[in-house]
């Protein structure tokens, strides 16, 4: 297998004076902050089976950390990120500097949020900057890729509506979401499970018993009083626990159309977050 590509501001600087005509214009995009796992690997393949060159991105994100301790605990580990992205079929693994992405000379603008970034009370509401930020390091990263394709995990339902909808108002690259990777217990992969301990990590399947018990309930309400139960009775805090519209977030009545499960809960002072498409009744 060929060596990956691995490159920092050079990259950049070849990318922005191209404009357009870069190498990987045209290619799949996989942006992440790294600490890759299973989860972002299962988005790598799902690039490759595209059949276009593929493009990882490792930067962690300064602007979309609301906790500055989140920020400096998350796992850096560039090189063994780097041979995972490739072993799962990346052509180039990117970790661009906080210059290239934010130049001193540069003002990066932060797209205008829609109302699925600003509104549902979610992550937007617990996490406040947090969607500015993501909306920012995207815009630009996209503005400096130029790819046809970005791929992006159903794990983070609302940033997903929220790319989306930003792509849908201003063009970009087609969107391809990724179905939620779990451990075999039906936690939800992240890279902050890691901060789990011993006596806490069985507790954490609690997420999953939620959002399957929402699934079986016969109405919104119901499936939001389970949840809570649920989760409370495992012993974790509840932020929210809801049922929402799929891509509007708003709040629904019944379950005549799609939508979807949507859980933040804390363990053992870690944040855990989470979503299940519920069934449609027809
Ligand atoms: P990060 O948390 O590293 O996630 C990168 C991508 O992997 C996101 O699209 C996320 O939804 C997806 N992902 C993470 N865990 C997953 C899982 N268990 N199953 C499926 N997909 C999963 O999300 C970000 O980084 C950042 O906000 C970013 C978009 C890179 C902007 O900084």
């Amino acid at each position: 297998m060929a060596e990956p590509l691995i490159y920092d501001g050079e990259f950049v600087a070849r990318l922005t004076e191209n404009a357009g005509l870069a190498p990987f214009s045209g290619g799949i995009f996989v942006p992440t902050m790294g600490g890759l796992h299973e989860g972002h690997l299962e988005l790598v393949r799902a690039a490759k089976s595209l059949g276009r060159p593929v493009v990882v991105s490792v930067f962690v994100n300064p602007d979309q950390f609301n906790d500055q301790d989140d920020f400096e605990g998350y796992p850096r580990r560039f090189d063994v990120d780097a041979g995972l992205a490739e072993s799962a079929g990346a052509d180039v693994v990117w970790c661009p500097a906080q210059q290239d992405i934010y130049p001193v000379e540069v003002e990066v603008p932060t797209p205008e949020l829609p109302s699925v970034a600003t509104r549902p009370g979610l992550e937007d509401a617990h996490r406040p900057g947090h969607f500015a930020g993501v909306a920012r390091v995207v815009q630009r990263l996209f503005d400096l890729v130029q790819p046809e394709v970005a791929v992006f995990g159903e794990k983070d339902w609302q940033q997903l509506q929220l790319v989306q909808a930003i792509v849908d108002r201003d063009g970009g690259p087609r969107i391809h979401a990724v179905p939620t990777s779990r451990e075999p217990d039906g936690l939800a992969r992240s890279s902050r499970n890691e901060r789990l301990s011993d006596v806490s990590r069985p507790k954490a399947r609690a997420v999953y018993l939620a959002l399957q018990a929402a699934a079986a309930a016969n109405h919104p309400s119901t499936a939001e009083k389970m949840m809570q139960e649920t989760l409370e009775s495992h012993g974790l805090e509840v932020e929210y626990a809801v049922v929402r519209s799929s891509t509007g977030l708003r709040p629904v009545d019944d379950f005549s159309r799609p939508s979807r499960a949507l859980v933040a809960a804390w363990l053992d002072g870690v944040r855990l977050i989470d979503n299940l498409s519920m069934p449609v009744w027809t």
